[in-house]
């Protein structure tokens, strides 16, 4: 009681002087919110007593609308209340996930207009999320934002990770930098050559954005629960390094159409002294609503293989036939069509990944270019290019799906849509009805090229619905979602935990991909950046780097092995051929063995850029897996085997490079030996350049049993 008359009194202080503060509670960080004397909010974040974000004002200008949302606030009511619980996700890194924070809800009102806005702010241990509300009111209906103004001003010249800002792909190298060489560097880092591509600013980047100050903070910027809102970019004062958010516009280059009451995503600010605490915060999916599917038994963790690298890198093709210039479902016969024998997605190359994934204990098969649409589907913004239930003359789905079920394995269906959204739409009933029909129950989407209708762009708040329409349409036909070159995830997994995958940056594809392909640090960034909003269906496994096109995948075996640790996903991919690892067939047992679920993760080191290593404990057993990945320079991890259980003796099996492997010539030069190990152990292990090292560990009991 005298504490709530304390904090009434603290309160009545503050709301008279415009100002709060609210506090995490671990107590390491101070949000402040004030009023300026104009009425303009502002907010600033303090960590362990440094800035983290100095004074930045929040805010909107509206279309057509000279009064903005900008400032003449008087605040009318705050709250403050605490929470504290544990969830459990359907799958995840860890069995039980904290959502811990403490809240600030401030109710503001406009003087002139006597338009409502609430802040509501979250402190977490490991950063800050708020955001905008618009409670149903009189004089606030119907609104279209022109800007969102949200500032975060940064408190130095941080060196970021970034991506050139853009409305259409993520598919971008990462550059390193200072804040104030990023326009210098703009121009380089904009690399063309994807089907759709739309730049905004020379200061221009995207999130999820990681930087990291003088002082040693580790600042990731990002948002959660992007839904019914356009996607949030951040453009760069470059000589304040205040960056403020940049919405996505529509076909009208409006960049949100609201109608209250309603809410924005949260804009999240991750912050630690220590870069493993980034990679494990969960603050994106506690900024999420829970699972909204009750009944989730069939949304499952899956290891498969699929007719796609041959795709990829040019040794087959998605298109059945090479005889026609141009091809119209329905019109064209596809039965008397000379077929062009380079087409991957026969019956009977499927039936050799189907026993390949059968005798290794994969749980599905990705079949692409088994649907009739492929030869001229790409690069003519064609609205109709795929009905997505019309299988070529060779693709037997009938007998294919029967082959895989009595052998226990899956097909994954795909679905490229070409970015013909509407298309996809009016197909979208008939095509889940498909998959029931078969028995598939996991869909890959694509939406390469030009958003269809023509002036949408991939992240619009227009397109950013279709996304979730289609994931929301599987969940009422249980179906798990794998969206590729959608919109990069902002933790809604947590709420539709069948968006068991997405793209949203540059994958594994891009290595086939010739003179402009993945940098070697690459996936020892994108845990910090990419990850943040959920698991990407990297595609990794690649054993063979001299790709049938000539190109060179920038990784060696070890790296690729400890990439099914270090890039969480429950959808993970082993994407080389199976020819591939045959012959490597001592370092494949890694694959097979590698989870896809988790009980418990340790993130052992990290420096974004240079290096991360994880270890993971698969779910429901005692096992665990080691990951290792490395950037540009060699270099030796001394780790702590703390995390295995205590007074237990685990065979370790250690995969990693040999002494003279690098990425770029030697790619192939492994080791593999066995140890006994302990939680006392100590481990001291090389990794080289673009390199790594991948260990499992079984109980020594167990390990004697599967033997
Ligand atoms: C791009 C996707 O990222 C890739 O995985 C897919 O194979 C092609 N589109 C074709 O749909
Ligand atoms: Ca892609």
């Amino acid at each position: 009681m005298k504490h709530f008359f304390l904090t009434a009194i603290l309160w009545f202080g503050i709301f008279t002087a415009n100002a709060q503060d609210l506090k995490s509670p671990d107590g390491n960080f101070l949000m402040h919110f004030s009023l300026e004397a104009d009425g303009t909010p502002v907010y600033k974040l303090i960590y362990k007593g440094k800035d983290v974000i100095k004074a930045s004002k929040l805010g909107f200008t509206l279309k057509n609308d000279n009064k903005s949302l900008l400032n003449d606030f008087k605040i009318e009511d705050t709250k403050t209340s605490s929470f504290d619980e544990n969830w459990k996700p359907v799958w995840g890194e860890v069995s039980s996930i904290r959502n811990n924070y403490n809240e600030l809800a401030v109710s503001l009102s406009q003087k002139e207009t006597d338009r409502k806005m609430i802040i509501r702010f979250r402190l977490f241990d490991d950063g800050l999320g708020f955001r905008y509300e618009f409670p149903q009111q009189n004089n606030l209906i119907y609104f279209t934002i022109k800007e969102e103004r949200t500032q975060f001003a940064m408190a130095g010249d941080h060196t970021a990770y970034w991506i050139p800002g853009d409305y259409d792909t993520q598919e971008y190298n990462y550059s390193t930098s200072k804040l104030s060489e990023i326009r210098g560097l703009m121009e380089k880092a904009y690399t063309k050559g994807n089907a759709s591509q739309t730049s905004f600013s020379p200061t221009g980047v995207q999130t999820s954005l990681m930087m990291k100050s003088q002082d040693g903070l580790y600042i990731n910027l990002h948002e959660a629960a992007l839904i019914n809102y356009s996607c949030m970019h951040l453009n760069l004062d470059d000589k304040n390094f205040v960056f403020e958010s940049w919405l996505t516009p529509d076909s009208h280059g409006d960049k949100g159409k609201m109608q209250a009451p309603c809410k924005t995503p949260w804009r999240t600010v991750i912050v630690s002294d220590d870069a493993r605490n980034i990679l494990a915060s969960k603050l994106t999916y506690n900024l999420n609503e829970p699972s909204k599917i009750q009944e989730t038994s069939w949304i499952k963790p899956t290891k498969y293989v699929g007719v796609w690298w041959e795709m990829i890198s040019g040794k087959s093709t998605w298109s059945y036939t090479d005889e026609f210039p141009s091809v119209q479902l329905g019109v064209t016969d596809f039965s008397k069509a000379k077929p062009n024998r380079k087409h991957g997605a026969t019956t009977a190359n499927v039936k050799r990944y189907i026993d390949f994934a059968a005798k290794n204990g994969f749980d599905a098969v990705l079949v692409e270019g088994w649907n009739e649409g492929w030869e001229d589907w790409i690069g003519h913004e064609k609205d109709y290019v795929f009905d997505f239930v019309t299988p070529y003359p060779d693709f037997d789905i009938k007998g294919l799906n029967e082959y895989a079920h009595a052998k226990k394995v899956k097909l994954i269906m795909h679905h490229e849509t070409s970015g013909a959204v509407r298309n996809y739409e009016r197909h979208m009933d008939a095509a889940y009805k498909l998959m029931k029909q078969y028995g598939y129950d996991a869909v890959k989407s694509g939406y390469v090229g030009n958003i269809l209708p023509l002036g949408e762009t991939h992240y619009s708040q227009w397109t950013n619905n279709h996304y979730q329409y289609a994931i929301e349409k599987a969940a009422d036909y249980q179906i798990m979602v794998n969206a590729h070159e959608a919109v990069r995830p902002t933790g809604i997994a947590r709420t539709y935990p069948n968006l068991i995958g997405n793209e949203a940056a540059r994958g594994t594809e891009y290595q086939a991909f010739g003179n402009d392909r993945n940098n070697a640090n690459h996936v020892t960034i994108l845990p910090f950046t990419r990850l943040i909003g959920g698991p990407m269906d990297y595609t990794p496994g690649i054993f063979e780097m001299d790709v049938t096109n000539g190109s060179h995948v920038n990784a060696t075996i070890a790296n690729q092995l400890a990439l099914y640790v270090t890039m969480y996903s429950p959808l993970q991919m082993a994407a080389d051929f199976p020819e591939n690892y045959e012959r490597f067939a001592d370092a494949f047992q890694f694959i097979k063995d590698v989870a896809v679920d988790w009980d418990d993760s340790r993130y052992l080191e990290a420096e974004p850029g240079q290096y991360i290593t994880v270890a993971r404990k698969a779910k429901g057993t005692d096992n665990w897996f080691l990951g290792n990945v490395n950037g540009e320079t060699a270099r030796v991890s001394n780790i702590d085997l703390g995390f295995l259980e205590k007074g237990k003796k685990y065979t370790a099996v250690i995969y990693a490079d040999a002494k003279d492997a690098n990425y770029k010539t030697n790619t192939q030069a492994y080791t593999i030996r066995k140890v006994v190990v302990t939680s006392n152990s100590k481990l001291s292990q090389f990794s080289a350049s673009g390199g790594g090292y991948a260990i499992s560990f079984y109980p020594v009991a167990d390990a004697a049993k599967k033997k």
